[in-house]
C-alpha cells in the first residue's frame, strides 16, 4: 500500500482520543480488578530492551502475572528479555531462552532437561512480518503460513509437556496481510492449541498496540487500521471429547 507524509490531526481524531470511556468494569474477587479483556494501558514499562525488533510492553505480562500468581515462568522465545524482566520485578523464578541463543522451541529435545512451570508466557514471530535471523529454524522463516501454523503446534505441544498441572500458557499475537489476504493468525493460533488439548482460560485479551510503528504510517488507500494484538491465555482442556 502507497504511504504518503502524515497530515496532522484532526479535531475528530483528538475528540475521539478524549471521548470514548472504557466500559464499566464488574466488581470481582480478581487480584488485579483492571486486568479485563481490553488491555489498554500505555507504554511499556521498563521492561526489556525497547530496541529488539518486534519487543512487547511488558505490563500485560505483569498484569497476568499478578492474576495469575505462577511460582515459575518459562519464556522460550523471549527476544529482548520483557518477560524476564517482569519476573524479576515480581521476584518470580524465570527460566528464558531464545533461538538466537541455540534453543529451538519446536524441538522436543530442547525441553528434555527443563522441569515444569506453572506458566508460560510465548511471544513468537507474526510470521514474516519481522525477520528475526536467516537461521531457518526461526518461525518468521516458515515458508507458508500453514508451515508457521504447523510449526506453532510444535511450540505449543513442547510448552504444553513443561506446564505444570495447574499451569497456563498465555500467547500474544498479531495479526496483518500477505500478498492482500488476511492471515487471521490469532485464529490459527487458537486452532493450534486446541489440536493439542489446550483450551481458553480466560477471555482473549485485546491488547491495544500503542506506539506501533504502523499506527505512523499514512495509506493513500481506505483500511480499516488494526490497533491491536491478541492475547490467548490457555490451560488444559479437561472436557476435551477425544
Ligand atoms: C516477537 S519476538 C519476542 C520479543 C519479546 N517478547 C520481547 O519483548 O523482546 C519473537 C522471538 O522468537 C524467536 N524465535 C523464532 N523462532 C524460534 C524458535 N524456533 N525457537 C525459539 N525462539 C524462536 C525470535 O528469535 C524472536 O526473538
Amino acid at each position: 500500500m502507497k504511504e504518503t507524509n502524515p497530515s496532522p490531526e484532526t479535531s475528530d481524531e483528538m475528540q475521539q482520543k478524549e471521548q470514548f470511556p472504557m466500559p464499566e468494569i464488574p466488581r470481582s474477587a480478581s487480584p488485579v480488578p483492571s486486568l479485563t479483556s481490553l488491555h489498554a494501558t500505555p507504554g511499556r514499562g521498563p521492561y526489556g530492551d525497547s530496541r529488539y525488533r518486534g519487543n512487547c510492553s511488558g505490563l500485560l505480562i505483569k498484569d497476568l502475572l499478578m492474576y495469575f500468581q505462577p511460582r515459575s515462568v518459562l519464556d522460550p522465545m523471549q527476544g529482548g528479555g520483557t518477560c524476564r524482566d517482569v519476573c524479576r520485578e515480581l521476584d518470580i523464578p524465570y527460566t528464558g531462552h531464545d533461538l538466537k541463543s541455540g534453543f529451538n522451541a519446536m524441538n522436543p529435545e530442547c525441553f528434555c532437561n527443563l522441569p515444569k512451570f506453572d506458566f508460560v508466557w510465548m511471544h513468537p514471530p507474526y510470521w514474516n512480518m519481522v525477520r528475526y535471523s536467516d537461521d531457518i529454524r526461526c518461525l518468521s522463516n516458515a515458508s507458508s503460513v500453514r508451515s508457521w501454523e504447523m510449526r506453532m503446534r510444535h511450540v505449543i505441544r513442547n510448552c504444553a509437556s513443561v506446564m505444570s498441572p495447574r499451569g497456563h500458557m498465555a500467547i500474544l499475537i498479531g495479526d496483518g496481510k500477505h500478498n492482500g489476504r488476511y492471515l487471521a493468525l490469532p485464529f490459527r493460533v487458537l486452532h493450534a492449541a486446541a489440536l493439542e488439548g489446550l483450551w481458553l482460560a480466560a477471555p482473549e485479551i485485546i491488547r491495544f498496540s500503542h506506539g506501533a510503528t504502523s499506527s505512523r504510517k499514512v495509506y493513500s488507500s481506505k483500511l480499516i487500521p488494526r490497533l491491536h494484538d491478541v492475547c490467548f491465555v490457555l490451560e488444559r482442556d479437561r472436557q476435551r471429547s477425544h
